[in-house]
C-alpha cells in the first residue's frame, strides 16, 4: 500500500503551520523528512497517521494492506513507551493481545520479529535492564509485529547517543534489506536521512513548504559509515536547510 499526503494545508488559530504539502510514500520505500525545528514534521506524522486532521488536503491509502497487516499505520516514537512492568516478550505480546492474537499464532510472530531484530536473547528481559538501543529495537519489533502497511517514525534515534545510533542505522538497513518495510522517517539529522531514505522530503521553516525533493539511488545495504556519496548529498541537504534553520533558530517566540 502506498500512502501519499495530498494538499496539506494547516493552521493552529491564526498561525500557519503547513503549506501546500504533497508526498508519496510508495510501498517498500523509507521516505524521510527532514526541516528546521518547529517546521511541522510531527504534526505532519500524526496527520499521516490520523491522529489529527488538518485544516484543508488528506491523507489517501492506495492499494491494499499487506498480508496479515493488523494495524495499517503504526508509530515508533523517540521515548520507547515500553510498559516497564512487562518483559521484552510480553511488550510485544500486547499488541498482538489488542489484536485478539494469543496462544502460538502470536507466539510465532513474536519469534519473527524478535529474531528480525536481533532480540531472540532477550524475551525475558525487563525494560529496565536494557540499554536505550535495545530498548529502541524493541519498539521496532513490537511495530513490525502488526506487520503495519508504514511506519512512522518520529526521530526514532534522537534519544540515544552517536554510537548507539549508528549501530541502529546499521540494524535498520539490515532489516529493511531483509524484509524492505515502508516508513515515513522524520529526523532532524540530516546523516541519517541521507543512511536510510530512499526520498528525503526538506521542509522550510515554518510555515512548512517543500523546499525540494530528493531522491537516493544507492541501495541501502551500500551505504556506509562516512560513505563519500552520501557526504555529497548530506552537503545538498545542509545547504538548502541552513538558512531556514538559521531563522528558525533567532525566530522569537510568541508569548
Ligand atoms: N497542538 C498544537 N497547538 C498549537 N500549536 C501547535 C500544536 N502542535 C504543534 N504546534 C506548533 O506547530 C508548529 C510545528 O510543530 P511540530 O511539533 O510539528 O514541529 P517539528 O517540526 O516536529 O519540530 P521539532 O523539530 O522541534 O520536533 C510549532 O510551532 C508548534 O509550536
Ligand atoms: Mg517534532
Amino acid at each position: 500500500m502506498d500512502i501519499r499526503l495530498d494538499a496539506i494545508n494547516h493552521f493552529y488559530g491564526k498561525t500557519e503551520i503547513l503549506k501546500d504539502i504533497t508526498i508519496d510514500i510508495p510501498s517498500g520505500k523509507i521516505v524521510c523528512l527532514v526541516g528546521p525545528s518547529g517546521c511541522g514534521k510531527s504534526t505532519l506524522l500524526r496527520f499521516a497517521g490520523g491522529l489529527e486532521k488538518p485544516t484543508s488536503g488528506r491523507v489517501l491509502q492506495l492499494g491494499e494492506p499487506p498480508e496479515g497487516c493488523l494495524n495499517t499505520l503504526t508509530y515508533v516514537f523517540q521515548d520507547f513507551a515500553l510498559l516497564p512492568w512487562r518483559s521484552v516478550r510480553g511488550n510485544i505480546s500486547l499488541v498482538l493481545e489488542d489484536h485478539g492474537i494469543r496462544g502460538t499464532k502470536a507466539d510465532a510472530i513474536i519469534t519473527d520479529v524478535l529474531a528480525r531484530t536481533r532480540l531472540t536473547d532477550f524475551d525475558k528481559a525487563l525494560p529496565k535492564q536494557l540499554s536505550g538501543g535495545m530498548k529502541q529495537r524493541v519498539a521496532i519489533a513490537r511495530a513490525l509485529a502488526v506487520n503495519p502497511a508504514v511506519l512512522l517514525m518520529d526521530e526514532p534515534l534522537s534519544a540515544l547517543d552517536s554510537q548507539t545510533r549508528e549501530l541502529l542505522m546499521d540494524d535498520l538497513v539490515t532489516l529493511w534489506t531483509r524484509t524492505p518495510f515502508t516508513a515515513l522517517y522524520v529526523t532532524h539529522n540530516l546523516a541519517e536521512a541521507v543512511r536510510l531514505g530512499h526520498r528525503v522530503v526538506v521542509l522550510s521553516r515554518r510555515p512548512g513548504r517543500i523546499r525540494e525533493i530528493v531522491e537516493i539511488d544507492k541501495p541501502l545495504a551500500e551505504r556506509g559509515y562516512a560513505d563519500a556519496d552520501l557526504e555529497i548529498i548530506q552537503k545538498h541537504l545542509w545547504d538548502l536547510m541552513r538558512d531556514e534553520a538559521r531563522a528558525a533558530e533567532e525566530e522569537l517566540i510568541d508569548v
